[in-house]
């Protein structure tokens, strides 16, 4: 056997020795690599004369191709064999039965939020958000709110934790929708179309009260928007909403900081046998809060008052859905009760909207 055919039986065999691909590198680069066995063999033709470079050359040449050859077949099969062991362990018996999935539903606090925000994007609002920890300044200050004013009170506000020493300005867990308003004309300016549902938080605990609860902020700001104009938004809201052509909404002065004049909204209601019809009746149930804009509002928003005016509006979402949905209950909106989510709670591919259909 001359030299060659040992280097080929050396490698040969310790290529089909080789466990894993790591291995099989190591003998490519010992063999084939730079400075490998074969590689340095080659690089010894130039000292031989021209009769023995040409049959050593040849036969070098065939040596490396078989190598490569081996090397890439154990490659392969490692592959294969691999996969086997995957597959041997990843069966799949099909004749077991279906197991049934979890299922979940879509919370009605969140199916209404849907609902809303198909309306006024039919109207031409756009979705404006803002933090849930929101500074003193956005939450009251912006808002025409003075340190001294009673609505601080009112609004029994959860304050963020500070040190005495602190020098930074307070921070609260937002009381409403509204520091949105200032956010979102700080950002885009006037004109402006927006509603910002979300959650807002104050210290209260009853059947009909939680310290945590959601509003939608509805803003309209151009050069000539009037309360006829607040007044039709929300009744072509009502009527898309409750999904009932009559709805009559009544308008009872008010007085909020940040609006002047302030109305809030009853609508027409029955609560005949337990109950609630919309549109119909002789009850009047509160819905929301609104006014036109305050021109102080504007002015800490950066929008010019005397150039610009138009309305805001509150409603609280978890009140729309107890009325739309017939919920008694507040409390058990936060409760996370299966029972309650799969009786009260929404498929979720029905998602809601204006020409498909909002509920059901
Ligand atoms: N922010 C008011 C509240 O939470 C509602 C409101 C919003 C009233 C906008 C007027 C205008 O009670």
């Amino acid at each position: 056997m001359d030299a060659l055919d040992v280097l080929k039986a050396k490698y040969l065999d310790e290529i089909a020795a080789a466990a894993d691909e790591a291995s099989l590198e190591e003998i490519r680069l010992a063999a084939l690599g730079k400075k490998g066995e074969i590689s340095l063999k080659m690089r010894e033709l130039g000292q031989m004369t021209p009769e023995e470079r040409q049959t050593t050359g040849a036969a070098l040449n065939r040596l490396k191709d078989e190598i490569d050859a081996a090397l890439r077949a154990r490659k392969t099969a490692l592959a294969d064999a691999a996969l086997d062991a995957r597959l041997a362990t990843e069966w799949l018996d099909v004749t077991l039965p279906g197991r049934p999935r979890p299922r979940g539903t879509i919370h009605p606090v969140s199916q209404v939020m849907e609902e809303v925000t198909a309306i006024f994007a039919d109207m031409g609002f756009a979705v404006a958000e803002g933090p849930q920890v929101e500074s003193d300044w956005y939450n009251f200050d912006a808002l025409n709110i003075a340190p001294e004013h009673p609505a601080r009170q009112e609004h029994d506000t959860f304050f963020m934790h500070r040190d005495a020493e602190d020098p930074r300005p307070p921070h609260v867990l937002r009381t409403h929708t509204s520091p949105v308003q200032i956010r979102a004309m700080q950002k885009q300016g006037a004109p402006i179309r927006v509603i910002a549902p979300g959650r807002v938080y104050r210290m209260d605990m009853d059947q009909t009260h939680a310290p945590m609860f959601h509003q939608v902020e509805g803003l309209a700001i151009g050069k000539d928007i009037s309360m006829a104009n607040l007044k039709w938004v929300l009744e072509e809201f009502c009527r898309a909403f409750f999904e009932v052509e009559n709805v009559e909404l009544r308008f009872r002065a008010s007085h909020f900081p940040f609006t002047e004049p302030s109305a809030e909204v009853d609508i027409r209601c029955s609560w005949e046998g337990g109950q609630l019809k919309i549109g119909e009746g002789d009850s009047w149930m509160e819905i929301l809060g609104s006014g036109m804009v305050h021109p102080k509002v504007l002015e800490s928003a950066g929008v010019d008052p005397t150039e610009w005016q138009g309305f805001a509006f509150g409603m609280g979402i978890d009140r729309l859905a107890m009325l739309k949905y017939g919920i008694p209950d507040l409390r058990a909106f936060f409760e996370s009760d299966l029972r309650w989510l799969r009786h009260y709670g929404f498929a979720a591919l029905d998602m809601p909207t204006v020409f498909g259909g909002l509920s059901r």
